[in-house]
């Protein structure tokens, strides 16, 4: 997830463009660049860091331009650094992306057979140099980006500009966001609407497939799909600038839990091979082979990162019958871990910079063990330390409680259960295509589980008062009532525990009484009639019980007091969907505490010390 901006028009586009950048900074903040046309001539400033790094270094050029567009970067495809920071350029074209190009790679191997010179690590280079191509063969710049756009895989929005066409700048929407602010004699190009809501309040939404034309006199939309021009509504937007941050939503906590399908599909962009049944494992830097010899694992993380380590076993130990075990970071580096030969340690870390997580992976590696992080943040400090990464490519997460990162994590987890399983023999093409079919409804099936957010929050107000709460889960799904119960405390400060339903009689079934509500985190699985008979439990004592079931589920309806129903997925993939209602209730309980819901108190978004 990046930030673009884009200004024509007759003021100095340099302020706009650092203004836009600094309102886009919550998309991506590792580097950042402008690019702008002085006459018929481009020029590029770029390096890593933040916005205001970028401002200080262009500041003493007192830069004048008309045309510009401007990126901050959270990067995908090579680690933040200069070379690698956006605008990329090849010959007189420009571009600006926001997304992930899935056959970066081929096409940067075939061009450069055809004596391309690439500069950066990115996956964006690839799309400067097939433009220029075009324009090369006497192209305009909006028919070669036509052609240039036929060879591109997966998801983009990018930002282009010409100094051949020095007059406009092209605007290309595909699966990644993009708008058009229209002012008098002036238009933008940007991500998301604050990056010029100072400027003006008309907004063109793009659909994808959409290539616009924006020049000072007007806006023109070309439709890939359609193969034709099209009308693109102008809408007014009423918003707060404040609230525009946060795309409209009162919080980045709700804003990214409603990320999620955004987050997940691009989690999965370019990871699996439907046709053959595999799993793309180039950027593990773990062979087939390597995968073959392992015979333990360790998974390691903390807070919620450990939650979906817990997860994680389930899938590993099921679809790969690999053992595995799980540690909270801080507990791995100081029990003396005894780590046999052929061991792999799956690090899973949002930031990848968690102290004691570091010091977990260091300690795994002195130990002899070979080092996998799943990590949010690229060239992160987990990442460069280990021997394979898997980045879940959420976007940055702003709030402090961790939502979109963990189900991404969870998403990981499953790519790489089935690639292990697939080396390893213990699972068949035509089984993995299974897998992956569920796989890739997971974006949609996370969309529809998000309607349930009317039915959570007059759950929450129901509840918001309590001072205890317990929730209840089993096999898969138990690490989800932690996951809810850890929410609910961090954002919320209600006292709240989980606990695998089974251990109920073992002591907190003492607990009961009609103050403490009980959440019940009860998809149709393996494990379903056992934690029905759990629920029973909880009511013949008394308690008030809420669950988490799955859509037409009867048996849980008639035993619970309150419940949300969830779209169905397979096993291994529920805990994802459960999620959803069980962040979104901790979410809505701190809004009606009037509790800081991003920033709460105590809590850092990355612990950088033991
Ligand atoms: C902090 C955050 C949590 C996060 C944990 C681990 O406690 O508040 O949201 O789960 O750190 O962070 P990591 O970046 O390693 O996943």
């Amino acid at each position: 997830m990046c930030g673009i901006i884009g200004y024509i028009g007759s003021r100095n586009a340099i302020p706009i463009l650092i203004n836009g950048l600094k309102k886009l900074e919550y998309r991506g903040y590792d580097s950042a660049g402008i690019s702008f046309l002085t006459g018929s001539q481009l020029g590029v400033r770029r390096c890593a860091g933040k916005i205001r790094e970028l401002e200080g270094f262009i500041q003493k050029e007192k830069l004048k331009s008309t045309i510009g567009v401007g990126h901050t970067r959270w990067a995908t495809h090579g680690k933040p650094s200069e070379e690698n920071a956006h605008p990329h350029r090849a010959g007189g074209i420009v571009v600006v992306h926001n997304g992930i190009i899935e056959n970066y790679f081929e096409l940067r191997e075939g061009m450069k057979k055809e004596g391309h010179r690439f500069t950066s690590e990115t996956d964006t280079e690839v799309i400067c140099h097939l433009i220029l191509t075009y324009t090369q063969k006497g192209l305009s710049l909006e028919e070669a980006t036509k052609e240039a756009l036929k060879h591109l895989e997966g998801a983009y929005a990018l930002g282009i500009m010409s100094e051949a066409e020095p007059d406009r700048i092209l605007a290309v929407k595909n699966d990644s966001p993009l708008v058009v602010g229209l002012g008098e004699g002036e238009h933008f190009i940007a991500s998301d609407i604050p990056a010029f809501l100072k400027y003006t309040r008309d907004v063109m939404i793009l659909e994808n497939g959409d290539i616009a034309s924006v020049s000072r006199s007007g806006v023109s939309v070309w439709n890939m799909h359609a193969g034709k021009k099209v009308n693109r509504k102008v809408e007014q937007i009423t918003w707060s600038p404040a609230m525009a941050e946060k795309a409209g939503f009162r919080h980045f906590m709700l804003k990214e839990i409603f990320e999620q399908p955004r987050a997940i599909a691009d989690t999965i962009r370019g990871r699996i091979s439907l046709e053959q049944g595999d799993v793309n494992l180039s950027e593990f830097s773990l062979k087939g082979g390597d995968l073959k010899k392992l015979n333990k694992i360790y998974l390691v993380a903390c807070g919620t990162s450990w939650h979906a380590a817990l997860v994680g076993k389930y899938m590993i130990e099921d679809m790969v019958r690999v053992p595995c075990d799980v540690d909270i970071a801080s507990e791995f580096r100081y029990r003396k871990p005894i780590i046999p030969k052929g061991s792999l340690m799956i690090v899973i870390t949002q930031s990848g910079e968690t102290a004691d997580t570091l010091a977990a992976q260091r300690e795994a590696r002195r130990l002899g063990a070979r080092v996998l992080t799943i990590c949010n943040v690229v060239g992160s400090t987990s990442s460069r330390e280990a021997d394979g990464v898997f980045y879940t490519h959420s976007g940055p997460e702003i709030g402090v409680a961790s939502t979109k990162a963990f189900t991404t994590q969870l998403t990981a987890l499953y790519i790489f259960s089935v690639a292990l399983a697939r080396a390893r023999g213990r699972l068949g093409a035509s089984e993995a295509q299974d897998l992956f079919h569920e796989l890739l409804q997971l974006p949609e099936k996370v969309k529809a589980a998000l309607e349930c957010n009317d039915a959570v929050k007059k759950i929450a107000r129901k509840y918001c008062r309590v001072r205890d709460f317990l929730y209840l889960g089993r096999g898969i799904n138990y690490p989800i009532a932690l996951e809810g119960a850890l929410k609910l405390k961090e954002i919320s400060y209600i006292h709240a525990e989980g606990y695998p339903a089974g251990e109920m009689k073992h002591g907190p079934i003492a607990l009961i009484d009609n103050n403490m509500p009980v959440l019940a985190v009860a998809p149709d699985d393996n494990v379903l009639e056992k934690i029905l008979s759990n629920m029973e439990e909880v009511k013949s004592r008394g308690g008030t019980l809420i669950a988490v079931a799955n859509e037409g589920n009867t048996k849980v309806a008639t035993r619970a007091t309150d419940a949300v129903y969830m779209p169905r997925t397979n096993y291994y993939l529920t805990p994802v969907i459960m999620s959803i209602p069980i962040h979104l209730l901790a979410y809505h309980i701190a809004v009606l505490r009037k509790c800081n819901v991003d920033q709460p108190r105590n809590l850092a978004k990355s612990v950088t010390v033991e």
